[in-house]
């Protein structure tokens, strides 16, 4: 039997962005109409990575984009732990800044998960305080971390509905695999799903991987994902975005996915690509929970 398939959707995460940013837009319109105010995003990003560079780039052209005032603090990878924890203390106290976004990873010296547990949980756009990241697994109001919010909100644009499902989620990490499980897993829509996540450790990946009604690949690995590991038909979703080298290119790389797409795509019945997937969204999500930070500060 030739289980081959052509006939695939592409799960097109730019379109949806440039819908979602056309609604900020108005609300943050609004918004400033009714308070005299405006939602406020500041982004820490310590040291030079040049993705983080690049994303923090995204993410000041959306909030200009949105009328979202937009605060920069770099600090050089020199800088103490200390020197970091001031700013985030200043900014805690801001009543301008409404969210607050430290962007990850830090360098090596830095401890992570100290530095997010240092920004005040309302301002936590990101949803990366363990308080918010219980209220997430609990199914209470909270912010929901961008990436797996991306995906959720992807799934509900294009009905795709992971109720009652067999969603396997490969990648464990806390920005992705683990709140997207908790997402999914909730008695809510999108949701329902009966969600195994794997990880490096799994035995025999293939075999869960083949089982997924939907595969959701966050490993960070390119083009991981091969079509023996799929099975036909399903809803294939690539959080992926890796640099490959690329001499073809003019800026000597290009971003993959962690999925084959070339091979995967004809298998399935939908898939994203990388980029113009789930990328575009994250930021569309930050936007968002931005603006739900500051109309928050207006109910508590
Ligand atoms: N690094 C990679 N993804 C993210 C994200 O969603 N938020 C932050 N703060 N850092 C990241």
């Amino acid at each position: 039997m030739d289980t081959t398939m052509t006939d695939y959707q592409l799960l097109d995460g730019v379109v949806l962005k440039k819908e979602k940013l056309a609604q900020l837009a108005q609300e943050v319109t609004q918004l400033k109409d009714n308070t005299g105010n405006v939602p406020g995003l500041a982004v820490i990003l310590v040291g030079d990575n040049p993705a983080s560079k690049a994303y923090i780039g995204m993410k000041k052209k959306a909030c200009e984009q949105l009328g979202i005032k937009s605060f920069d603090y770099r600090l050089p990878d020199t800088a103490s732990q200390q020197e970091l924890v001031d700013v985030i203390d200043q900014l805690n106290a801001d009543d301008h800044v409404h969210g607050i976004l430290l962007q990850l990873p830090l360098p090596k010296s830095f401890d992570d998960q100290l530095m997010l547990e240092r920004i005040n949980p309302s301002k936590d756009v990101d949803g990366f305080h363990p308080f918010n990241v219980g209220k997430l697994l609990l199914g209470l109001p909270t912010f929901q971390s961008c990436t797996p919010y991306g995906v959720c909100e992807l799934m509900s644009y294009y009905n795709i509905d992971p109720e009652g499902k067999d969603v396997v989620i490969v990648g464990r990490s806390n920005i992705v695999g683990k709140p997207l499980a908790a997402m999914l897993m909730q008695r809510q829509t999108p949701g329902n799903a009966t969600v195994t996540v794997c990880h490096s450790r799994s035995e025999d990946l293939a075999a869960h991987t083949k089982r997924a009604d939907i595969l959701i690949a966050a490993i960070g690995q390119p083009h991981f994902i091969t079509k023996d590991m799929v099975k036909p038909g399903a809803v294939v979703i690539d959080v992926g975005i890796n640099r490959v080298d690329d001499e073809s290119t003019e800026r000597g790389y290009s971003l993959v996915g962690d999925v084959d797409f070339d091979n995967v795509a004809p298998l399935t019945t939908a898939i994203t690509p990388v980029p113009g997937g789930v990328g575009p969204l994250t930021i569309a999500m930050l936007m968002t929970n931005t603006i739900q930070a500051f109309k928050n500060t207006f109910s508590s």
